[in-house]
């Protein structure tokens, strides 16, 4: 049996559609003649739509234009991809928007609307998805040795603003598997302050089921003993 190649999409993207199904799940489940209902609804709709913009991004700044210095071309795809997602999701907010501007009556016709326009998103958003995980998967792994997309992974997760990674790790340990977590882990023990280490870890440890955090931690063990930052896969 051979190792797997370094999957950079394959463990984020794990988290991205998890919060897709679950707001479409939210919002369908939702009343929106309902004060709390709206609220819930829109705050599964605002911490989506907050997500995929910083993921979008950090696809934008850490992972184009690297691609694109060794394989000219292979982006252009993928940013018409990113436009034509700005321009949903922003559709997305704005009728999520005018649902808390709106009045009774108007707020459940709009949250019909919100419900289909979100769910023409996702079916849409998925298939971006897809095409990362296998086109450009496939011409980064053709192009870099695992090592250097594991850097890549590092850079982005050296990057991501404390608040934004306390608010990730509980989603990654809903969704990301051991082998997926660690690194991630790894890459935080690496580069953060002690204090917030200790906190990470300990949202680790709470948050995964006693056999999955086993694992992690025998491998960010392994990493400490050998000296090391990484080691499987992540993703971003
Ligand atoms: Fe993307």
């Amino acid at each position: 049996m051979t190792t797997p190649r370094f999957a950079i999409y394959r463990p984020i993207h794990k988290a991205v559609r998890q919060v897709l199904f679950s707001t479409s799940h939210k919002v369908g489940m939702s009343d929106f003649s309902d004060v709390a209902d709206v609220q819930e609804a829109l705050e599964a709709i605002d911490s989506m739509l907050s997500l995929l913009h910083a993921h979008r991004e950090h696809e934008d700044k850490y992972i184009h234009p690297l691609a694109e210095s060794r394989i000219p071309g292979i982006t252009a795809n993928f940013e018409a991809d990113h436009l034509e997602d700005i321009a949903l999701s922003t559709e997305v907010g704005e009728v999520a928007g005018r649902i808390r501007a709106a009045g009774g009556e108007d707020k459940v016709l709009l949250g019909i609307q919100l419900h289909e326009l979100l769910n023409a998103y996702i079916g849409i958003y998925l298939g971006h998805l897809y095409r990362e995980e296998t086109v450009m998967q496939q011409a980064l792994w053709d192009n870099f040795t695992d090592e250097e997309i594991l850097a890549i992974d590092m850079e982005i997760v050296a990057n991501v603003p404390p608040q934004m990674m306390a608010e990730l790790i509980p989603l990654m340990c809903r969704t990301f598997s051991p082998a997926d977590l660690a690194p991630v882990l790894a890459g935080v023990k690496a580069n953060a302050p002690s204090e917030f280490v200790e906190q990470v870890l300990k949202i680790a440890e709470e948050g995964l089921p006693p056999r999955s955090w086993a694992k992690v931690k025998a491998t960010l063990d392994h990493l400490s003993l050998s000296g090391a930052a990484g080691g499987g896969p992540a993703g971003e």
